[in-house]
């Protein structure tokens, strides 16, 4: 398996794949797919990793430039999606650990919407203040590469139509 940089040819798959693996998912919106080709058009996706075996497209992972309160330079992690016949081998990891190691070069931490169970493992973890309008405090988690605690809302790129108020 392979983690590399999307490539125009990757599109489709990426496509098809982000909106198979979430159509499982209870709060998916539907709309994931839909929120990467307009991070895409809009020049915003800092990150567009995939993971290929012989070929094919069986994880992908998507970050994006975020505020925090009214501090930028956060990285958005999402969406992260493995195909479901390949679940529980590492691609999730892999893409995430990837993800992180680029990212600390570049921003000044990662945050994500997601479940605590599995995001924990990475050192996401909810803080005090830290939210995002809609959402339950617990599965807004923040990694710092600093150390140094996030406050305030988790302020994503408009693409995901989060944050009405932007
Ligand atoms: C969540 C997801 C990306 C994980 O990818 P994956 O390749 O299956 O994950 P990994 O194989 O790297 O799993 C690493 C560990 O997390 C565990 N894990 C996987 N999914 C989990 C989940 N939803 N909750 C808790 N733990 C989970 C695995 O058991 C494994 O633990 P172990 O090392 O102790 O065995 C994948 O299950 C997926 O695409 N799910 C649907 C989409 C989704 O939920 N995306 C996240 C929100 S955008």
């Amino acid at each position: 398996m392979l983690i590399r940089d999307e490539t125009a040819r990757d599109i489709p798959a990426i496509s098809r794949l982000v909106t198979e693996a979430l159509l499982m998912l209870a709060q998916s919106t539907g709309t994931e797919a839909g929120i990467v080709e307009k991070l895409r058009a809009q020049d915003a996706l800092t990150l567009s990793l995939v993971a290929e075996d012989e070929g094919e497209v069986i994880g992908y992972l998507a970050a994006s430039p975020a505020r925090i309160g009214t501090q930028g330079g956060w990285s958005v992690i999402g969406p992260l999606v493995v195909s479901p016949s390949r679940h529980r081998r590492g691609i999730g990891t892999a893409l995430m650990a990837e993800a992180l190691r680029r990212l600390r070069t570049t921003s000044r931490g990662a945050a994500l919407v997601g479940d605590p169970a599995y995001y924990g493992r990475f050192g996401f973890r909810a803080f005090p203040g830290l939210s995002v309008t809609g959402c339950p405090p617990e599965v807004v988690q923040a990694l710092p590469f600093d150390g140094a605690e996030p406050r305030g809302e988790l302020i994503h790129h408009p693409a995901f139509g989060l944050n009405q108020q932007e």
